[in-house]
């Protein structure tokens, strides 16, 4: 549509449709996206900016470098062998390149991880993917975990509905600072066996917060440490001497670290989005416009960061031991667990697909190896999970572990069940239409996300570094 169709008749109708039809014209020239009515596809948003992000995306340096050790020190697990890198880490672009975590007791990162040995050893996978932790410090972002179980929540004491309910405490800045307080209270992410440490100990019996809870236990150990003491003064107003010092601090240092490091939005989608046409490839604009378009996928992952953050089912296997849902415990309800309606059974949050190229094994189990299984498995959800191929999982082997891997995909009944629930609309795409969405999905990629290694420090206070 040009300048002069549109102009045209309004004149002829008098002054005032002119005018209004005008700034309608203006308006569509200067918007991003003038080809967005043209071509019937393609986003109808503007950029990812600065004003989007909590602390409008400007944090402060004492806190970062604080959390950047804190997020690396396996001193904030009960037997001092895992951080939160061990699953998030940057060279595996914060998360862990497996389909389920090894959490305490595995030896080793990435694809290299194993479950160990000796009575440390894991004796269980856990049960869900490890999320990459990209641009979570955007506003947008009111709920974490696959089920959205760390939620804002105005309403409580702490400012947050989380499974602590009201043991959380108060004086968390923002919603991964509520995140950050629950790792270390696992049993088999970070807390350790009951018998094992007094972290685990106190984890197993429900104590949280209390002098003999897994918070203050742990900030004791930090207490204990006097580089630790002296980083903490620097970064808090309210932290004169040691004993100021809480998990409350260690959360929201951790916070700030995630927020800045892992802001990533400098994609060709991002430039584009920026108004440079040209930072995408032909190819990746045809992804793009089928995304926004025909194959339906922005229903639920709309927006500049791909995602609606609301909860769907969209028919994803099933594999590993399972969130202690169904018969045997082997089944994840999903955000049923939280709200406790059947309705929401199989649901999980969309996620946000930036730098998704880079984050294998996709879905909230890990169970799709590539951006080519999971974008076919858009063709016909219900159909796609009675296939699905297992020799794609990442799994490292152990038999004791395998066991319980593919018991929900190996029951008929349970994988109809799953397949019943599926909410994402079979979609018409073939072999080129796939390429096309693949070729769109990495125009999500952030170069600088290829190479984190400058996020790693060179050593943490305890001397625990995860490398
Ligand atoms: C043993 C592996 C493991 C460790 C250690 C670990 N995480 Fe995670 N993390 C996960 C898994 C798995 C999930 C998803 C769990 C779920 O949704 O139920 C997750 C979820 C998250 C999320 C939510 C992301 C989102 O998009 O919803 C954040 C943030 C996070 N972790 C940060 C941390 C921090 C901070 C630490 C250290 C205090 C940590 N993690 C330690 C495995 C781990
Ligand atoms: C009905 C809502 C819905 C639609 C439509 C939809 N998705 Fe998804 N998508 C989700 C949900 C929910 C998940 C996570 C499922 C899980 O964890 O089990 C997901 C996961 C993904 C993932 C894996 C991301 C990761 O980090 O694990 C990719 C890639 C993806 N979708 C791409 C697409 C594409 C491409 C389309 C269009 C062909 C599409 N989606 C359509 C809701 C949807």
């Amino acid at each position: 549509m040009t300048l002069r169709t549109l102009t045209q008749p309004a004149r002829s109708r008098g002054g005032l449709i002119f005018a209004v039809v005008l700034v309608a014209v203006v308006a569509a020239l200067v918007a991003p996206f003038p080809t967005h009515a043209q071509n019937g596809g393609g986003p109808n948003f503007g950029p990812v900016r600065d004003r989007d992000y909590l602390s409008n995306g400007r944090y402060d340096a004492a806190l970062v470098e604080l959390g950047r050790v804190l997020f690396f020190d396996e001193v904030l697990s009960g037997n001092r062998n895992i951080s939160c890198a061990t699953c998030h880490h940057p060279e595996n672009a914060t998360a862990d390149a497996l389909s389920l975590p090894l959490g305490e007791g595995g030896v080793g990162l990435g694809v290299a991880r194993t479950a160990g040995n000796g009575p440390g050893r894991v004796r269980q996978r856990v049960p869900r993917n490890s999320p990459a932790l990209f641009n979570l410090g955007a506003r947008q972002f009111r709920s974490l975990f696959h089920d959205g179980r760390v939620a804002i929540d105005a309403r409580s004491a702490s400012g947050f509905d989380t499974p602590a309910g009201d043991d959380l405490p108060a004086g968390l800045d923002n919603i991964l600072a509520a995140q950050a307080m629950f790792p270390v209270t696992s049993a088999i992410e970070m807390a350790g066996r009951r018998g094992a440490n007094e972290i685990g100990r106190a984890a197993a019996r429900g104590r949280l917060a209390g002098d003999d809870g897994v918070w203050n236990l742990l900030a004791q150990r930090l207490r204990d440490n006097p580089e630790y003491v002296r980083l903490f003064q620097n970064a808090f107003d309210d932290v004169d001497d040691a004993t100021d010092l809480t998990m409350v601090h260690a959360a929201n240092a951790i916070a700030e670290f995630e927020m800045d490091a892992f802001r990533s939005d400098d994609s060709p989608f991002d430039r584009f989005l920026r108004g440079n046409p040209a930072a995408l490839s032909q190819q990746q604009r045809r992804g793009m416009n089928l995304f926004y378009g025909r194959a339906g996928c922005a229903r639920c992952h709309g927006g500049a960061l791909q995602t609606d953050r609301r909860f769907h089912s969209i028919a994803m296997p099933q594999v590993g031991p399972g969130t202690g849902d169904g018969p045997d415990g082997r089944d994840d309800f999903g955000r049923e667990r939280v709200t406790g309606n059947r309705s929401d059974r199989f649901e999980f949050r969309t996620p946000s697909l930036r730098n998704v190229e880079l984050t294998a094994p996709y879905g909230h189990a890990g169970a799709y190896a590539t951006l080519d299984a999971i974008v076919t498995h858009y063709r016909n959800p219900p159909q796609e999970i009675r296939d699905y191929d297992p020799s794609q999982l990442i799994l490292p082997s152990r038999r004791y572990l395998d066991r319980f891997d593919l018991i929900v995909m190996g029951d008929p009944g349970r994988v109809a069940a799953i397949a019943a629930s599926n909410e994402a609309r079979p979609a018409r795409l073939d072999g080129r239409d796939r390429a096309d969405l693949v070729a769109f999905l990495r125009s999500l990629t952030d170069p600088a996300a290829r190479d984190l290694s400058s996020q790693v420090p060179a050593s943490v206070p305890s001397g625990l570094l995860t490398r």
